[in-house]
């Protein structure tokens, strides 16, 4: 049996008529939503890997809320940099939590357990910090989560990627103890990481250890060998992950949204 389960990161929601270069994050995080739910109103889940608001505000968790309300898919919510707990929590107090507070959680989906991980790294916050962490609590909890699965194939989920990808700008805001969380995922087999933060659809590995990067359903980032900056983005189309889950593994899709591009049986066309 293949169970689906979707994957949206980086909606950056902020307050009703803001927007990110000249984007609406909400009717762009809508028509991925949409887009997602017709065409796979079966998933077992919906994974959102953080970044959910663009300020942590409460007035845009409220907005966030709004449109999630739509969702008939069960959502597993992480958070990321730009995220705040406590205004997150203030507003879905239902979110799985650990007894130290952080918004993170495993589920098992068939033959595969989802671990889906709090990497901010705060309180205390510090302007322009936008790297992440992952404390001790929470590789301990990361640990159990891949000890206990029983044979389960695992689907790690990290805002922050643990590793480099060659664009040196968010290089630089990777997972602060990255190394240290490739080295505890590389002791175990038969994992996948996902992760957010870099609004690109990157995939590769790192010491053995596979992983796979989604795009944004807003702003997308770019593709930067050279800069430092870690703020370059583009208004490429949304997207949105998804992962087919069965006995002998994972397959993942990206799926680009709003590109107007049509889809032709091209056999039928060429007659
Ligand atoms: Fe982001």
């Amino acid at each position: 049996m293949v169970h689906k389960i979707l994957f949206v990161t980086d909606p950056h929601i902020c307050a009703p008529g803001q927007r990110i270069i000249g984007l609406d994050p909400s009717l762009r995080l809508a028509a991925v939503l949409d887009a997602a739910i017709l065409a796979h109103p079966d998933a077992a889940a919906l994974v959102l890997l953080g970044d959910l608001t663009h300020h942590g505000l409460a007035a845009e968790y409220e907005e966030l809320d709004r449109i999630l309300g739509a969702v008939s898919v069960p959502i597993i919510p992480m958070i990321g940099n730009h995220d705040r707990r406590d205004a997150f929590l203030a507003r879905f107090p239902d979110a799985p939590q650990t007894p130290q507070g952080h918004i993170q959680t495993w589920r098992d989906i068939g033959d595969h357990r989802i671990i889906t991980m709090d990497s901010l790294d705060g309180p205390p916050y510090h302007h322009g910090q936008h790297a992440g962490l992952l404390c001790p609590d929470r590789l301990a909890f990361l640990e159990d989560a891949l000890a206990t699965r029983a044979g389960r194939h695992a689907i790690v989920c990290i805002h922050h990627p643990p590793f480099d990808t060659g664009v040196i700008g968010m290089d630089r805001i990777k997972l602060r103890n990255g190394s240290d969380v490739i080295d505890l995922l590389a002791r175990h087999a038969n994992l996948h990481l996902v992760c957010g933060h870099l609004h690109q659809t990157v995939s590769g590995n790192t010491r053995g250890v596979p992983w796979t990067v989604f795009k944004s359903p807003c702003h997308q980032g770019v593709v930067e060998l050279v800069k430092q900056s870690s703020s370059l983005s583009t208004d490429e189309p949304g997207a949105y992950g998804l992962g087919l889950l069965s006995a002998n593994g994972l397959i993942i899709h990206s799926i680009d949204v709003g590109t107007g591009a049509r889809v032709v049986d091209g056999y039928a066309a060429a007659t």
